[in-house]
Formats: C-alpha cells, sequence, structure tokens
C-alpha cells in the first residue's frame, strides 16, 4: 500500500501512545517499512539513522542475521506453548542462560545470587510482577503491614497501575493518583536540580540520608525499594553519582526491605556493563529485564528473584502460596529464542569491549557540547546519555513548555536522516550498541547543528 493510503489508514484509525493525537493527525507521520542495521526505512524509500534503538530495544539494530535465523528455526517448530501447566524448551534453556549470566556478572559473596526466572511480556509486566513479588514474599515470611514501596522521584517503571504507582513523574502519572496504592518517595540523585538545593561538591549524598530517614520511619511498612540503577531515564536520563546504588543496597539490607533493580532499560549493555548493578557491585533481591532481552524482536520480560523469595512460595497445594500472577503469552518460545540469541552475541561480537571506544567518543562529545549557550547539563551512563536543554544556562531557566524545543531539535535532525524521540527538552541519545563509530559520530554531528539551530533560533 503507498504512503498516502498508509498515513491516512494510521490518522483514522490508530491511537499512539503518549501521543497528543489531535496535533498527530494534522501530521505527516513517517511510516516505517523496513529496517537494516542501525538504520530504518521508512515507505518513502528515506532512511533514518535509528537513535533511539526504536525505545531501547534494538541494541544490536534491525535485521541481526542470528537473531532472525533463531526466530525463523522456532517457529519452524512452535509458535507458542503456555508455562501454565508446561514447560517449553526455549524457556528452560533461557532460564539457566540467564541465570549463568547475571551470576558472572553480578558476584557478591556476601549476597545471595539471583537463581529463579519469571516470564511475562514487557517492561511494566515485569515490574507489575516484582512488586507482587515482594508483597507475597513479606506475607509468606510472616510480616505483615508491609502494604507500600519507596521509589524515587521522576521514577519510570512503566504504565500499568502497579509501575504507575512506584512512578514518579508528575506529568505522566499525576492523573491517575486516586488509582494508586501507597508508594513513599525518596529524592531523585538529580544532581543539575537538586530538590533539596545542594550542591554535588559538599552534599554528601544526602539524598541517601532522605532515604534512610523515611524507611528507619517506615520500613515495617515498606515492602520493596524499587529504583532504575545508574539511571533513571524516563525521567530525564538522570544519572545517579558512584556510589548511590550501594547506598540504597546498603539501607535495605540494614532496615529489612527488598531490593528490585528496574533493569529495563539499562540491562544488556546499556551502560557499558552487562547489568548497570554491576558498576557498583551490587546484588538486587529481584531484578527486571526486558527491551534489550530480545533484541527488539518480541515483547518478553523477566524477572528474576534469588532462592531465599523463591522458597517462600513453596508449600503443600493446600496452602495456595503459590505466586498469583501470570500471562497468556508467558516464556513465549519464539521470544525465548530470540533472546538465546542476543545473549550469544554478546560473547560471539564481544560486544562490551567493542562499545568501550564509542562510549569514549559519546562522552566526548558530551563535554563538548556543554559549552553550547543552551545547553545546561548532560549526563550518560555508558551508552545511554542526554542533553538536557535550558532557556537560560546561568539560572538554568527551562524553555516554556509550550516552545517544544526538544522536539523542535527532534524534528530538525529527522530532515537530517536521524530519528531522536526526546524527553521533553532532554535529548535522549541511545543508538544501537552495535553502531559504527562513523554513524555516531555523524549522528552526533547533526544532533549538535539541530542543537544549535534550534536553540539559536528561539533565543533571537
Ligand atoms: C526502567 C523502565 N522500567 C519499565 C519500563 C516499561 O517497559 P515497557 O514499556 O516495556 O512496559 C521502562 C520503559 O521505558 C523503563 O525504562
Amino acid at each position: 500500500m503507498d504512503y498516502y493510503n498508509l498515513s491516512a489508514l494510521d490518522r483514522k484509525y490508530v491511537w499512539h501512545p503518549f501521543t497528543q493525537m489531535k496535533e498527530w493527525a494534522e501530521g505527516d507521520p513517517i511510516v516505517i517499512g523496513e529496517g537494516s542495521g542501525c538504520f530504518i526505512k521508512d515507505v518513502r524509500g528515506r532512511w533514518y539513522l535509528d537513535g533511539v534503538s526504536s525505545l531501547w530495544v534494538n541494541i544490536f539494530g534491525h535485521r541481526k542475521k542470528e537473531i532472525d535465523d533463531a526466530v525463523k528455526k522456532q517457529i519452524d517448530r512452535i509458535a507458542h506453548s503456555t508455562l501454565l501447566g508446561l514447560a517449553s524448551e526455549p524457556s528452560v534453556l533461557l532460564a539457566a542462560r540467564l541465570i549463568r549470566l547475571l551470576g558472572e556478572s553480578l558476584p557478591d559473596d556476601t549476597m545471595p545470587p539471583l537463581t529463579r526466572v519469571f516470564y511475562s511480556d514487557n517492561g511494566s509486566t515485569a515490574v507489575e510482577a516484582a512488586l507482587k513479588m515482594a508483597f507475597q514474599y513479606w506475607l509468606h515470611k510472616g510480616v505483615t503491614g508491609k502494604n507500600a514501596f519507596l521509589s524515587l522521584n521522576m521514577a519510570y517503571h512503566g504504565d500499568t497501575i502497579g509501575a504507575v504507582s512506584a512512578g514518579g513523574i508528575e506529568i505522566f502519572h499525576g492523573t491517575f493518583k486516586p488509582l494508586l496504592f501507597k508508594t513513599f518517595r525518596s529524592p531523585a540523585p538529580y544532581c543539575y536540580r537538586c530538590e533539596l538545593g545542594l550542591d554535588r561538591g559538599i552534599c554528601a549524598m544526602a539524598c541517601i540520608d532522605e532515604m534512610e530517614r523515611i524507611l528507619e520511619e517506615h520500613h515495617k511498612e515498606i515492602a520493596a525499594v524499587i529504583i532504575e540503577p545508574k539511571m533513571q531515564a524516563a525521567g530525564g536520563m538522570i544519572a545517579a553519582p558512584d556510589g548511590f546504588l550501594r547506598g540504597v543496597r546498603r539501607l535495605c539490607t540494614k532496615y529489612g526491605v527488598t531490593l528490585i533493580a528496574d533493569e529495563v532499560a539499562t540491562g544488556f549493555g546499556r551502560t557499558g556493563r552487562m547489568f548497570a548493578c554491576a558498576s557498583e557491585g551490587v546484588v538486587p533481591d529481584i531484578i527486571c529485564l526486558s527491551k534489550g532481552l530480545t533484541g527488539g524482536y518480541l515483547p518478553l520480560a523477566v524477572t528474576v528473584a534469588t532462592e531465599e523469595i523463591y522458597n517462600a512460595f513453596l508449600g503443600e497445594y493446600g496452602q495456595m502460596k503459590q505466586f498469583f500472577h501470570g500471562h497468556s503469552y508467558t516464556g513465549n518460545p519464539i521470544g525465548c529464542a530470540a533472546a538465546l540469541a542476543v545473549v550469544d552475541l554478546f560473547d560471539k561480537e564481544d560486544i562490551l569491549t567493542r562499545l568501550r571506544p564509542k562510549i569514549e567518543r559519546l562522552d566526548k562529545w558530551l563535554r563538548q557540547i556543554l559549552r553550547h549557550d543552551h545547553v545546561g547539563n548532560t549526563r550518560s551512563a555508558g551508552f545511554m546519555a542526554g542533553v538536557e536543554l535550558v532557556k537560560n544556562k546561568e539560572t538554568r531557566e527551562a524553555y516554556p513548555i509550550e516552545d517544544k524545543t526538544g522536539w523542535k531539535v527532534a524534528l530538525d535532525v529527522r530532515k537530517k536522516g536521524v530519528f531522536l524521540r526526546p524527553l521533553g527538552d532532554c535529548i535522549v541519545i541511545m543508538p544501537p550498541l552495535t553502531i559504527s563509530e562513523e554513524n555516531l559520530t555523524a549522528m552526533l554531528t547533526r544532533i549538535e547543528e539541530s542543537i544549535c539551530s534550534v536553540t539559536e533560533k528561539s533565543s533571537v
């Protein structure tokens, strides 16, 4: 079907996520027809560099032969069988492979390893399962009253109601407040705009002290602390200072609260380590993984728990201690086959070693762009970065929301063949891990040009 018919049908029938559909309907949507490597191609034949890995999932780009082959091979055997009452070959093999990978990546003699894999479909359901698992775990331990959670301001854990309850982004989550369960909120480690009004040079990480104050007072009510290790991504690419994650681990252990690491965005190499927790030698009690897990091929997620948590759910049939959670597509065999290919590719292509010079290149560029008059702050964790644009660099005054400065940059750079999806005025940079250095440099140059032209225009 040609572009004009496709775009007309899209505007007539498709309701896009996080999108003002009135504006969309008046626009000229890009309709993607195919992809190859780090590029996506629209049905009118124009190629775009996929600067956000199709919402942070296509870590190896598009049409990766090994993943294509694994998916095709699995389809020739079986597309789906349930894990409710059955096991399946790919889900068994993937679970074993993930446990090995987690053990190798997050070794710690003092903390129990992660040993049990619970499958679901996406980042939100992985979080939803983790929250329910932590809550039910404490009930089984005979500890009652732990009916709340603790999360960070500016946290994003997904869009289902449990994940929204743990979320801390007013603009996304505020609307649903009357529907949400109780969640205590601790300050985000957003040093550029510190909620406590402190300067990073002298703060001694007072945000961790604030978390301790909440835990000291309320730990009997709190089942789990949930955080995005190292980088609060959707909240505006807020990179936590070194030691913050370790501090959270220490507090969870001290106050007897489960630590849930939501590595949906950071997992699978994005921060330069296989898992972000590894950078601070932290082992959580539960980890949530999705996005890069299947290399952007299929919706699949895992919630992985320690043996201690798993054991609490064991009992006689009549005790009804099983975990009350599950989805129709849980452990989908094609998704698991894709994920097995992804894990193999990390070894086969030595992805993390080859990523290092690209992280250095990105870091250098981030330092350079910071000199620009309207770049207030840059933040990164490995190969995920944000550039915060501001109206006034001295006062850190933000642009008015209706100026849509971040969007204007994205639209401008789109004309230069780069697709980006900003978070407000934070320009998100998250290309596939396998992007070539040449393409990375070309992308960064174009983003810089667009930042300059849009912000200079807005200041005249
Ligand atoms: C840290 C984190 N958790 C959970 C989610 C939700 O994932 P999904 O969109 O697959 O439901 C996201 C999505 O961006 C995320 O960044």
